[in-house]
């Protein structure tokens, strides 16, 4: 089924059977589900559990009056019956499950009642994609917002090492669930999948943190248009296609509850407030980012949708700087970068001096401040510098 109606509907469905608590929803579309005219079709399928109830909605691929039959339906059914439906039937399209969290959808649609440990973290079955979330700040960041109960899909070109971080936050055996989603940030389609395949699994989407990004240090001399090109489609471009797609189903839930305010954040970099020598395709990606944050905050804002960038300071610990052969502090010896600098720690000390805080950033000091973002309801179109003092706004 084509993306652009579970894109439509299914978001729609996660708001609509959502008071309080807001749910998490999956869509299924095995063949048996297609197949499924009624509640007792349903009901004859081993993996559908015994479920407080189950809806049905007459077959149609007009999105329209999917929703519109679904309104009606479902003011009905709070007429007589308090919890929300188990489970959606769209005849011909496929089967949406809804539960509180994750782990209780696993349960909805076939899987073993095993005990899960709840979650009561600041972002609490909350559905956030992270690209680039397989390693460094991504992969850092991820692990921190499923600490505090989000849903985080790890979305990243690099299969093996995601797929290992998703199998390894699941082993902790939460409500939330980690997953991981194979993207190339500077692809359109896979970009498109990448949210398609959010939706799908949790039912929405409520941030998406563009994170992916290279770094190829080089000066005028050096930088060839064909390194130049791929850093902008990665760090520019990317960022782009993200907030394209997310935000097309951040507005259906916005259409369907009142004050939703979703998020997308941009982790830019302290080099996109401050031009970097010999780095200018990085830096110039960085800047134009926040061009692009500013103008979506404006354009977005009507559907509560907050767009923020957050620029860290240099975070040595990670690969970007520290890998010992691709990394920074290598690239940044080689293109005699500091001068004077023999070794790699002097590379380091060199930047730690600059820096009022003495020291890089840490995963943590971006988590705060993603934070920060998310849960202001004020605040949109900002870049928010967390560099120890390095860069102070003006
Ligand atoms: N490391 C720093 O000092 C620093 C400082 C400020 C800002 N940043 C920014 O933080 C972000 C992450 O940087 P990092 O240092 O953690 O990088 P990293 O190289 O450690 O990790 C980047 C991740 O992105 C993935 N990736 C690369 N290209 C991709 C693509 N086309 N599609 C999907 N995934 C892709 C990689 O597989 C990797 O897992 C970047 O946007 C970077 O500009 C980094």
């Amino acid at each position: 089924m084509s993306s652009l109606i579970i894109n439509r509907i299914v978001p729609a469905i996660r708001m609509f059977t959502s008071h309080e608590k807001i749910m998490v929803a999956r869509f299924d579309d095995r063949i048996e589900l297609l197949k499924a005219e009624n509640e007792d079709d349903l009901m004859s399928l081993d993996f559908i559990k015994k479920p407080s109830g189950i809806l049905i909605v007459d077959e149609t691929t007009d999105p329209d009056e999917i929703i519109d039959d679904l309104t009606v339906k479902l003011s009905t059914w709070y007429e007589f019956r308090t919890p929300h439906p188990d489970y959606i039937l769209l005849k011909g399209i496929g089967l949406v499950a809804i539960a509180e969290n994750a782990a209780a959808l696993d349960v909805l649609l076939g899987a073993p009642n095993e005990p899960v440990a709840g979650v009561s973290g600041r972002v609490r079955d909350k559905i956030i994609i992270v690209t680039g979330g397989a390693q460094g700040f991504g992969g850092g960041i991820a692990e921190l917002l499923y600490t505090q109960g989000a849903n985080v899909i790890i979305a990243d070109l690099n299969e093996e090492t995601g797929r290992k971080m998703a199998a390894d936050l699941n082993a902790h055996r939460q409500s939330n669930q980690a997953y991981f989603i194979k993207v190339n940030v500077s692809n359109a389609e896979s970009v498109e999948q990448m949210v398609a395949s959010t939706v799908r699994r949790f039912g929405g989407l409520d941030v998406i943190i563009s994170n992916a990004g290279i770094l190829r240090a080089g000066g005028l001399d050096e930088m060839t248009p064909e390194t130049f090109a791929l850093m902008t489609d990665i760090n520019y471009k990317g960022y782009f296609l993200c907030a394209k797609y997310a935000s097309a189903v951040m507005k259906v839930q916005s259409r369907y509850r009142e004050n939703y305010f979703t998020d997308i954040i941009q982790i830019n970099s302290k080099s996109g407030l401050k031009g970097s020598n010999r780095n200018f395709a990085y830096a110039g990606g960085k800047f134009g980012g926040i061009g692009l944050t500013q103008s979506f905050a404006m354009e977005l804002m009507p559907f509560k949708i907050k767009v923020n960038s957050i620029c860290p300071g240099n975070f040595f610990e990670g690969p970007l700087w520290s890998d010992p052969e691709r990394g920074l502090f290598v690239q940044y010896l080689n293109a005699g970068k500091v001068p004077g600098a023999k070794e790699i720690k002097d590379v380091k000390a060199f930047y730690e001096a600059q820096v009022p805080a003495g020291r890089g950033c840490r995963v943590i000091d971006v988590l705060r401040a993603i934070l920060y973002v998310i849960e202001q309801e004020y605040e949109t179109g900002q870049a928010v510098p967390v560099t120890g003092g390095q860069n102070m706004l003006n």
